[in-house]
């Protein structure tokens, strides 16, 4: 596998749509045969399964339900767009990927982090991001950004803050775990300060 495997990650309102696209731009800038996409989703199963796992329902759903269809929608993503996208040596650029269900289903949901890990050994056989880069706000500014952008909110988003916190704090720790792999972004910092961290982390893998 040539390509390089980069995921970004971080709580609702953290700006990651906005820094995706600067990433895109500055990876093709430099030649680089990049593949976008995005969990849960990234193929017409994914995208279906997304679809149940946003819409707000009447009745509430499982948190194993919750897991298993992240996994679900993961294992065909995996499958059918990353590992062939990296072996034909492109890079990826995926919103989201496995540490977004650390940091949701294990830190938010309460579900214990070794049976995360035990599915990932299961489903993914090792496979994790060269990079990750974790775009980190403080939770009342994520929320606040997610309700200016007057839009519905999806059944995470309708969330209680101390979900938020809690996903934060597991994001943050996990960056602390793995230092290497996870860059933390202050992204409260101007788009042109936030753009600046970018390089100086995207440089050294071109
Ligand atoms: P997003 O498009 O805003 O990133 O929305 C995806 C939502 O799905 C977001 O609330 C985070 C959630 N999610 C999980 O709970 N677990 C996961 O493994 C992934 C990939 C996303």
């Amino acid at each position: 596998m040539n390509g390089k495997f980069i995921s970004i990650e971080g709580i609702e309102g953290a700006g990651k749509s906005t820094q995706l696209a600067f990433i895109e731009r500055y990876l093709k800038e430099n030649g680089k045969q990049l593949v976008v996409t995005r969990e849960p989703g990234g193929t017409e199963l994914g995208e279906q399964i997304r679809t149940l796992l946003l819409t707000p329902t009447k009745t509430s759903m499982a948190v194993d339900t919750e897991l298993l269809l992240m996994f679900a929608a993961r294992s065909e993503h995996v499958a059918q767009v990353i590992k062939p996208a990296l072996e034909n040596g492109n890079w990826v650029l995926s919103d989201r990927f496995t540490d977004a269900t650390f940091a949701y289903q294990g830190g938010g949901r309460g579900i214990d982090r070794q049976r995360i890990a035990d599915i990932a050994d299961w489903t993914l056989h090792g496979l994790q991001p060269d990079l990750t880069l974790l775009f980190d706000v403080p939770v009342e500014v994520g929320q606040q950004r997610v309700l200016s952008r007057n839009q519905g909110v999806d059944r995470f988003e309708q969330e209680k803050v101390e979900f938020f916190q809690r996903i934060r704090d597991c994001y943050l720790q996990r960056a602390q775990q793995e230092p290497e792999r996870i860059k933390i972004i202050d992204a409260s910092q101007s788009i042109a300060q936030i753009e600046a961290q970018l390089t100086l982390i995207l440089k050294p893998l071109l």
